[in-house]
């Protein structure tokens, strides 16, 4: 299977690397159809929106027509042997750029598809990341429903269907999740020899390998703001800290449990954790709740060890990589504890 290009950091293009299962599943997906649509989640930056090309490339390569649906990046794709459906599906696309209502967009798909299976029966995928931000996320589920509902109960026959949706955001693991209408599968950071590969790409004077790993978890987005920043680690935790608004009103509230968390991640767990707090972790990605066992079976990819104390991988809670432990660490240094 053709591996896609991917640009790492600006000037520097690298083959999608590694994720060997991940690619062998693709392969699976084709031959048997999802039986529900996959829902991939986890931590940001561990490299979603690229395995995301890499299967749309893939699902073509294996003859699907394919829709690839990006709002967040303005990108929209039909690779579908139907010049008519192309040419309706380009139209929308460049109308929706102009007013930005991604919703268009996202449901347009089903008609689409449905067009294209009325002419004849074919095989089918669908690809769409990051839409439920664009959608707003009170519409995450129902949108789920109606990409199942295509599975379940097509108007005409498909061969076979591959539907594939990546979400960044925590929260919407809860809303779908509530219901029977997708496999929320999770994925995670590189690989130790794969996150080398892209780490040996990196062009100029770099860190040893293992301080970078130990920064990143093997998070290659990670990878890429440390070289931008010229291995400035420092800058990125800070700017990391205000991003998220790791304030002192919110360290002084929760101080006691953080410092357990940024300790072992699995104190979360415990049945007396505040609910509000796990929330707001997630909600601030900073952290995976509730991690799925580590059988392959659950998820994209090869699941990360069940525990790893360095990296901040717990059993059921883990950080999203150790920077953001580390973040939260200095939040809890910096701020002031409470005088009372
Ligand atoms: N397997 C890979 N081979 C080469 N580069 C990769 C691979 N996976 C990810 N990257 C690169 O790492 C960076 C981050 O990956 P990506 O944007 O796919 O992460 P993401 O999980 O979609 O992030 P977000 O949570 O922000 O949506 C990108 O520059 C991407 O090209
Ligand atoms: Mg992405």
């Amino acid at each position: 299977m053709r591996r896609i290009t991917v640009e790492l950091v600006p000037g520097v293009a690298t083959e999608f690397v590694d994720r060997d299962r991940a690619v062998e599943q693709l392969e699976e997906w084709a031959e048997r159809s999802t039986a529900y649509p996959v829902v991939i989640f986890g931590p940001e930056g561990c490299g979603k929106t690229a395995f995301l090309r890499q299967a749309a490339s893939a699902l073509r390569e294996l003859g699907f027509d394919v829709f690839y649906l990006h709002p967040l990046d303005r990108m929209f794709a039909a690779d579908v042997d139907d010049v008519d459906v192309k040419t309706l599906f380009l139209e929308l696309a460049r109308r929706t750029l102009e007013d930005e209502k991604w919703g268009r967009m996202a449901l347009a798909v089903f008609d689409l598809v449905r067009e294209l299976l009325k002419r004849r029966r074919r095989k089918i995928a669908i690809i769409a990341d990051d839409v439920f931000q664009a959608i707003g996320l009170d519409k995450a589920a129902a949108y789920v429903k109606g990409l199942l509902n295509m599975i379940e109960h097509p108007q005409y026959e498909y061969e076979n269907i591959v539907v594939l949706v990546a979400t960044s955001e925590g929260v919407s693991r809860r809303e779908i999740g509530r219901h029977r209408w997708a496999h929320l599968t999770p994925m995670w950071n590189m690989s130790k020899e794969g996150f080398r590969e892209l780490y040996d790409k990196i062009p100029g004077p770099k860190p040893p390998f293992d301080e970078v790993w130990r920064l990143t978890g093997g998070n290659p987005n990670l990878l890429r703001e440390l070289y931008r920043a010229k291995w400035d680690a420092e800058g990125i935790i800070k700017r990391m800290t205000w991003e998220k608004r790791l304030t002192p009103v919110f360290v002084a509230r929760w101080r006691r449990w953080l410092e357990r968390a940024v300790e072992d991640p699995d104190a979360l767990w415990s049945p007396d954790a505040p609910e509000e707090l796990i929330n707001t972790l997630e909600e601030k990605n900073l952290i995976v709740y509730n991690m799925y066992d580590r059988d392959p079976f659950f998820w994209v990819d090869q699941p990360p060890p069940e525990r790893d104390k360095e990296l901040g991988i717990g059993r059921r809670v883990a950080w999203h990589a150790p920077i953001h432990r580390e973040v939260v660490r200095r939040a809890l240094q910096e701020a002031e504890p409470p005088t009372s």
